[in-house]
């Protein structure tokens, strides 16, 4: 029997990030009731009655465990106890003294997301998605992915004693696949893209009642990944990095980490926003692209955003964020703007080279995707959006054992020695 689950008392409802509608915390569809699947909502705090409750001297106590729940104030709802299945977080943020001095950047950290039990970032958010599916007396989760959300879908419904259906596109790496398979998952492989997997799995979760564990639709699993920021900005002693490089793909993560910061601004617990930037593969870049081919990126309204941004058919070896279209676009695009970031994109080559200067200079083993914030650091400055001499944090969001076949073009296997 998995224990209770408490609602937030400050948690006021959602709003719709096309419309502005706003609407209740009992309201139970995943969109907006006008915008249908483009009508992603946000989830809404008093921050006001929040920041009363923050002890500023020592804001978020660890308590005992030292998981994503010690931010409860800032989620919508938290369990009562401890259990495997949900009590996830609590990563390293490494100041890697050896990549510093090999790339020339002073002030870089990593947060290190890659040690979370299924091995990448988005445990967060199925940990949020189990509670949330214990609070709804729902016993059957299912997603699309393109490997990582459902490799930790499977992990933690494993622990859970929960079942789940997963939506892969067939191109998803073996070893996500292995993952999934042994963990007792229900793997639907989708002849097509993502994009496709994500339509069926929304057809499928609405014809069954399931829970649904898609994060670019399901708004209250951003606010699990909002948990990486929290803690790094912990980590750091409350000092504000400059910049925030972000591997992206729907926009969740990338939206996730501004949101946590702007809460943060409206608890008062910062003073201003670090600069995010969503860091996306040229093969699958359509946040980027329309970023590069217009000048104004605020002031626009959900729709004219929406009209902005192209779909791509994606072709990157990080399969992870091989999305031609991002489910979060809208609110990835606002998050960032209001935080003066912004999006870029790298080649996989610049990829496969980040996933070798992190493994070789911090031993941090990176995914394709898991490593392209960090190109994207080495894009930025040569772009010139940064010198770098900024504080930097760089979110590295998978590790590299998922899928080493990317890897192994770095690196050149030795002849067995003859004895
Ligand atoms: C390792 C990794 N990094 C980054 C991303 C991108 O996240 P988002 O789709 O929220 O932009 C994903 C998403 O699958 C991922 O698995
Ligand atoms: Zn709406």
């Amino acid at each position: 029997m998995l224990p209770n689950v408490v609602l937030n008392q400050h948690w006021t409802g959602f709003r719709c990030t096309v419309c502005d509608r706003a609407y209740p915390v009992e309201f139970d569809s995943m969109v907006c009731a006008e915008c249908g699947v483009d009508g992603i909502l946000d989830v809404v705090y008093d921050y006001n009655a929040i920041g009363d409750t923050i002890n500023r001297e020592a804001p978020f106590p660890a308590g005992g465990t030292r998981d994503l729940w010690r931010f409860a104030p800032l989620l919508p709802m938290h369990p009562q106890k401890y259990h495997s299945a949900w009590s996830v977080g609590g990563t390293p943020l490494h100041a890697p003294q050896e990549l510093r001095n090999k790339t020339d950047l002073p002030y870089l950290h990593l947060k290190d997301d890659t040690s979370l039990p299924s091995a990448s970032l988005k445990d967060r958010a199925s940990a949020m998605a189990i509670v949330d599916a214990v609070r709804r007396g729902i016993s059957h989760i299912a997603c699309a992915s393109t490997g990582n959300a459902a490799a930790s879908l499977s992990v933690l419904a494993a622990r859970a004693g929960i079942s789940c259906t997963i939506f892969v596109p067939a191109s998803a790496p073996e070893a996500k696949l292995a993952q999934l398979l042994l963990h007792g998952a229900d793997v639907i492989r989708v002849d097509g893209t993502y994009d496709d997997a994500f339509d069926l799995s929304i057809q499928e979760i609405n014809a069954h009642n399931w829970y649904s564990r898609n994060c670019a639709y399901n708004p209250l699993l951003v606010e699990g990944k909002k948990t990486a920021a929290l803690e790094f900005i912990l980590q750091l002693g409350l000092k504000l990095p400059d910049v925030i490089f972000v591997p992206t793909g729907d926009g969740c993560i990338v939206s996730s980490i501004a949101k946590a910061l702007r809460e943060l601004f409206e608890i008062c617990l910062i003073d201003k926003l670090p600069k995010v930037f969503g860091v996306q593969a040229e093969g699958a870049s359509p946040l980027s692209t329309a970023w590069q081919n217009h000048a104004n990126h605020g002031d626009m309204n959900g729709q004219e955003i929406l009209e902005l941004i192209p779909s791509m058919t994606p072709d990157t070896l990080a399969d992870s964020i091989a999305v031609g279209t991002p489910r979060n676009r809208i609110k990835a695009w606002k998050r960032v703007s209001a935080t003066g970031g912004g999006f870029v994109s790298v080649s996989d080559n610049q990829i496969l080279e980040a996933i070798h200067l992190l493994a070789s200079k911090a031993g941090v083993f990176a995914e394709p995707s898991g490593a392209t914030g960090f190109a994207g650091v080495l894009k930025a400055r040569e772009m010139g959006l940064i010198t770098g001499e900024e504080r930097i944090v760089v979110m590295v969001t998978g590790h590299g054992l998922k899928d080493p076949g990317a890897a192994l073009s770095k690196v050149t296997v030795p002849e067995p020695t003859s004895l």
